[in-house]
Parts: structure tokens; sequence; C-alpha cells
């Protein structure tokens, strides 16, 4: 049964091959100073940045440049960027990038006239936002974290080994996001799958929680089967179109908010993908790809139902034995089309070792959402299987 819930998502999207000619009707909206938010260099080289300048000039901006934001955004670059953005009192932060960079104009806006210190506030006590805050908008060149419509910003913290995110709420979703699918042609071939492994397990994560039959399980699998089909498109030919706009919407709807509306959600597999980046700093998607196997098949049995539909309906696995190796089917085929995307499938690749094991189950936040509430030691055993 769904539960009672209110759904208001306020950023406006603009999609397709001429998205970013709205641009300079949205920037006319708001005040001269404008902080240009983008990563370590990809824009320049693809052309991008030259771009959204000559719109940023002609609309008569005053710019703020803001480059060199990491992907994994840290604290300590927040700080920087807020800092920027109050001695320039910036009217618009404007991120043009992936998640982490959209990520990381969310955590400056909220946090450049924060009263105290914001990852105390945001990150460990999980306040609500009471300060003025500065409007985000987006333009995406990464398919993945939904980031271009939904109120989130994964923050890591360096010091104290922790990447939390934040969900903040719709005051602090981008006013717009623009979405170019052409804008992705240019990401290599890793991230483009990590990005759709990222988006698959979005869909994941609201999916394998409760057993309703609701028509948010129907969206879900219809999105899953979508990025699945969409992905080994975008592999074959990465400059497909249609490939590439199917992965970008699909992302964009695993995560603004819908497919939760109403049901209860899980989340474990970000929690331990997470942890794991903290230590490593590994690209997001591979993180996840590298814990959830395990994870999953350490839970399915809690679970058999949803394991079973999620076999024969995304899968097509013929309901032929029990529930249970039905359910298990299901994930042999994830399995084999993961393999078949390239991604990292165990921790060991992306740089953890034993020695990292304790550490790591220390930052695992532990998630009540899900068919099992993990213990300590099943949290060790799911990273141990990782490695
Ligand atoms: O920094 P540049 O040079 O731009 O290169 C980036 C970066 O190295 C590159 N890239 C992006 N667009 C490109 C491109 N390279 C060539 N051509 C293009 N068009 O790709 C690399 C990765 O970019 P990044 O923004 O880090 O990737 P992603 O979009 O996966 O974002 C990851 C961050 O988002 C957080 C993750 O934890 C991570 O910190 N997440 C945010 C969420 C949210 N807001 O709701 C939810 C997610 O679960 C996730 O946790
Ligand atoms: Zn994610």
């Amino acid at each position: 049964m769904l539960g009672n819930f209110t759904y208001h998502n306020p950023t406006k999207l603009y999609f397709g091959k001429d998205a970013l000619e709205n641009l300079g009707d949205e920037l006319l909206k708001y005040g001269q100073n404008v902080q240009f938010i983008y990563g370590g260099g990809s824009i320049k080289e693809n052309g991008i940045y030259n771009e959204i300048m000559e719109i940023l000039l002609a609309c008569g901006k005053n710019v703020i440049e803001d480059g060199g934001v990491m992907p994994n955004p840290t604290y300590d670059r927040v700080l920087k960027g807020t800092k920027l953005a109050r001695e320039n009192c910036v009217d618009l932060l404007l991120a043009v990038g992936g998640g982490s960079v959209c990520d990381y104009a969310k955590a400056v806006s909220v946090s450049a006239y924060c009263d105290g210190d914001p990852w105390q506030k945001y990150y460990v006590d999980f306040e609500d936002v009471t300060c003025k805050t500065i409007p985000v908008g987006c333009v995406l060149t990464m398919a993945g974290t939904g980031s271009e419509m939904n109120g989130g910003a994964v923050i890591t913290n360096t010091a104290k080994k922790l990447k939390i995110g934040h969900v903040f709420d719709s005051d602090i979703m981008p006013k717009f996001s623009i979405l170019n699918p052409e804008f992705t042609y240019t990401l290599p071939v890793r991230q483009m799958v990590a990005g759709v492994y990222d988006i698959f397990n979005h869909i994941c994560e609201q999916y394998f929680s409760g057993e309703d039959d609701n028509v948010t399980d129907y969206l879900a699998e219809g999105l899953m089967k979508a990025v699945v089909s969409a992905s080994r498109k975008a592999l074959k030919n990465p400059r497909d179109y249609e490939a590439r706009s199917n992965i970008m919407w699909a992302a964009t709807w695993a995560l603004n908010t819908l497919l939760k509306k109403g049901k209860t959600t899980d989340w474990e597999v970000h929690m331990l993908g997470q942890a794991v980046g903290a230590y490593t700093d590994a690209t997001h998607g591979m993180t996840l790809a590298a814990v959830s196997l395990p994870y999953y098949r350490h839970i399915l049995p809690y679970g058999v139902k949803k394991f079973k539909r999620f076999a024969v309906e995304v899968w097509g696995v013929k309901e032929d034995g029990s529930d249970e190796e039905i359910a298990r089917k299901g994930l042999e085929a994830l399995e084999s089309w993961m393999r078949e995307l390239g991604l990292t499938m165990n921790i060991s690749d992306l740089g953890a070792n034993e020695g990292m094991i304790e550490g790591i189950a220390d930052a695992v936040r532990v998630m009540d959402g899900g068919y099992k509430v993990l213990t300590r030691d099943e949290i060790v055993k799911i990273l141990r299987e990782s490695l």
C-alpha cells in the first residue's frame, strides 16, 4: 500500500540537442554575479566551457570562475567555494559538469551563509537549512547521479575519512538544469558505464524494499529495462543519440524523488559504496558495483519475493524451480550484464585492502529500510567478500 506523501519537484529541465539555448533566458532571472563552477578540465577540452562563457558574457554577467572541483568533492574544497561566493556576493551558482560539480554547488549554496560549521550541521547532525542560500543552476555533462533534479549533495571529509550525503529539501534543488545528451559523448567509457550502474543501483535501492505491488515497482522495472537496453547500445556506439539520451533521462528519473514516494527504500549499497569511497576516492559507480552482489546475495533470503520478481520482470528469467532458485538466477543475470559493461567487481581493484576493512566498516551507515538491518559482523563479511 502506498503511504501518504507530498510530491513537489521545482527543478525546470531543458532537454535535448538545443537545450543550451535556454541558458540565456534563465540567467536573466538572477543578479550580476555568477560563480561558474566546473571540474578538472573536460569542459575546456570539449568546448562546452567556451559556449557557456560566451553566453555568460553576452548576458552581461560578472563571472567568478571556480574550476578544478574534483570528483568526490571534499569539504575543504567546499569551504574554499563558500569563501569565493561570500566575497563576491554571488547571485547564482552555475555548475557545469557531472554529479560532483552539481553536489558541490549545492553544498556551497547552503554553507556560504551558514552560522557555525556546515559539516557538523548538515553531515553529522543532519539539520535543516536555516540560513540564506544561493540559487543553483546546472548544465549536465555526465549522466548518473540524478543530482540535476534532486537535493542530494554528497561530500567527502578527508580528515575524518567519511563520505556522506545530505538530501536537502526542494529549495536547494537546482532551479534549472540543462541536459544535452550530446554533451556526454566525450565521457571516457569507464565513466559512462560507472554512471550507468549508478543509475541502475539508484533504482534498485528504491525497489528492494517492501513487498507491496505499487505503481513504483512497475516504474522501476521499466526504467531498469530501459537502462540495460540503452547501455548495450551506447557501449557499441558511444555516439548513439537515442541510447545516450535514454541513459540521461533515465538517470534523472531514477533519482528525482519520484520513485521513493509512498514507499520504504534501502540505500545500503550506497552506504557500503560511500564508505569504500571515503577510503579509496574511487569512482562512485564502481564502488557500488564492487559491493552490490555480495550484499544482494546476502539479503536475498530475506526478500525472496521481490528478488524473484526482479528476476522474472527485469531479466526474463523463466519461472522454473523454487522462488529462491529463480531469484538467484536474477542476480546471475545482473552479474553477467555488469561484466558485459566492464564494471569493477572487487573493492581491491579500487585500492581497498584487508587492512582497511575494519575502518571501512566503521564508516558504513546502517539503514533500516531494506530486507535486513545489517549487523557489524555482516558488514565486515560483505566487505571481505567484495575484496
Ligand atoms: O572533472 P572533469 O574534468 O570535468 O572530468 C569529469 C570527472 O573526472 C569527467 N567528466 C564529466 N563529464 C564529462 C567528463 N569527461 C569528459 N566528458 C564529459 N562530458 O567524469 C569524471 C567524473 O565526474 P563526476 O561528476 O565525479 O561523476 P558523477 O556524475 O558520477 O558524480 C559523482 C559524485 O556524485 C555523488 C557521488 O558520491 C560522487 O561524489 N552522488 C550524488 C548523488 C546525488 N546528488 O543525489 C547521488 C549519487 O548516489 C552519488 O552519491
Ligand atoms: Zn549513486
